[in-house]
């Protein structure tokens, strides 16, 4: 049954090097070792990770920025960027994804008090796309040439107030 075996706790600098592993083998887009301590310093309880048999499967990563309105009508907005979500191929599929999106979302806006949140994604991955569907995102925008293989990625955008 879902949310059952796992669980989702803030990113601790312990977790670094297995954040690192998630990344490299599950995406395309790698970052050095300081972006992730960035992040988890700048914005720790967006960072989050989930556990499964105690053993780390899964992160969400994110960002506040202030900028143009994605999904409203106010110019300057508080939004919250999914930097990088992944979770390991034996892990998928039992509500993992979503679960980091849900609690990053939940932080970001009752935390960070963003009024909206937003990505980007590969127009051919599926897998997010529809995961991010059905969180209720939306794309607003189509960004040709995003990733260094010349693929467009979708801009994705959601309020927080729903
Ligand atoms: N095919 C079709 N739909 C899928 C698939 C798939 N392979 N995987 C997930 N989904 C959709 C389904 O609608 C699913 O609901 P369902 O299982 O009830 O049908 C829904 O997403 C939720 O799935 P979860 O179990 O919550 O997601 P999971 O833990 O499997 O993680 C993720 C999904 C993160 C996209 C995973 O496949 C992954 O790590 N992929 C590689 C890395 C990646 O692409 N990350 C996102 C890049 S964009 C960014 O980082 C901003
Ligand atoms: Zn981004």
């Amino acid at each position: 049954m879902k949310n059952e075996g796992f669980i989702i706790r803030e990113f601790q600098l312990k977790d670094l090097d297995r954040v690192l592993y998630i990344n490299r083998t599950t995406l395309p887009e790698n970052y050095p070792p300081f972006f992730f301590v960035e992040h988890y310093r700048s914005f720790p309880k967006a960072f989050l990770v989930a556990e499964l048999n105690g053993e780390v499967v899964g992160y969400v990563m994110c960002r506040v920025e202030y900028g143009r309105s994605l999904v409203g009508e106010r110019f300057i907005v508080k939004k919250g960027h999914v930097i990088s979500l992944a979770v390991l191929p034996e892990a998928r599929r039992r509500g993992i994804g979503t679960a980091l999106m849900k609690r990053a979302m939940e932080a970001m806006k009752n935390v960070y008090k963003v009024s909206e949140y937003y990505l980007e994604v590969r127009k051919s991955n599926t897998p997010a796309i529809s995961l991010y569907r059905k969180l209720g995102f939306k794309t607003v925008n189509i960004i040709p040439r995003y990733y260094h293989n010349g693929e467009d990625a979708y801009l994705m955008a959601r309020t927080a107030n729903s």
